[in-house]
């Protein structure tokens, strides 16, 4: 049923130093982590410098994770084949930076790549109204565009709420992703809310325990406040 899958679990590498990483994806591969997150910031969408996809695509060989591309850039169509390429089986472009979304969206299906759409903090649901049955994969940004480890935006829970009523309303079988600030305590705000894939840099990343232990608590956290949101009997 659509909104009610186990909760997927996304490590955001940007605030790590590329010189540990592959080490650091082996030990992700390893806890249990379902797939990683790459950010990619132009200098205007956001500031900070990008991986490149030389980068991503020696990582590719190193583990069978999933990669994801998100791509926080103002022209993201020149670089789409280059970041699918790479290995990334989800390509994600922001809903803002956009006149014409389906064609940059269809340009995403045809390279093979499944299919993301970003919104920012301060974006209304209705940016994408027109393309929901088209993706494959929502993802709700609950900090702004920047460094990694920026504090969780609670304000933005209402727009998670009515992005899972919208795609279970439509029936559409959309993945509700939110990115940034999350920790074990607000991945289940998140959760409560509808989300159902959760990027984390720091708050997966470092802390007390193993990587492994801190994957099981915000699994936990995360699947604990969605068995409250649902109806007895539904999961
Ligand atoms: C912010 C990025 C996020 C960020 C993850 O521009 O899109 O992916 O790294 O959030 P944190 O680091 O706060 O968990
Ligand atoms: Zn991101």
């Amino acid at each position: 049923m659509p909104g009610y899958q186990e909760p997927t679990l996304v490590a955001s590498v940007l605030s790590t130093d590329v010189h540990d990483l592959g080490g650091l994806l082996l030990e992700l591969e390893r806890s249990g982590v379902d797939r990683v997150h790459w950010d990619v910031q132009d200098g205007r969408s956001g500031p900070h410098p990008a991986f490149g996809p030389e980068l991503v695509a020696a990582a590719r060989g190193r583990v069978d994770l999933d990669f994801e591309v998100h791509l926080m850039v103002d022209d993201p169509d020149p670089v789409l084949a280059d970041w699918a390429c790479a290995g990334c089986s989800i390509v994600i472009v922001h809903a803002e930076a956009h006149r014409h979304l389906h064609r940059t969206l269809f340009a995403v299906a045809e390279l093979g790549a499944r299919v993301g759409v970003a919104l920012g903090p301060a974006t209304p649901l209705c940016a994408v109204d027109h393309v929901l049955d088209m993706i494959d994969l929502l993802l709700i940004m609950t900090a702004d565009p920047g460094p990694g480890g920026q504090p969780y935006l609670a304000s933005v829970q209402s727009t998670i709420t009515a992005a899972r009523a919208e795609i279970d309303r439509r029936g559409l079988d959309v993945a509700l992703e939110v990115d940034g600030g999350i920790d074990p305590v607000t991945i289940g705000a998140a959760a409560a809310a509808g989300a159902d894939v959760f990027c984390a840099g720091p708050g997966l990343l470092y802390g007390p325990g193993t990587m492994a232990d801190r994957v099981a608590e915000l699994r936990g956290a995360a699947a604990a406040a969605r068995d409250l949101r649902l109806p007895v009997g539904a999961g």
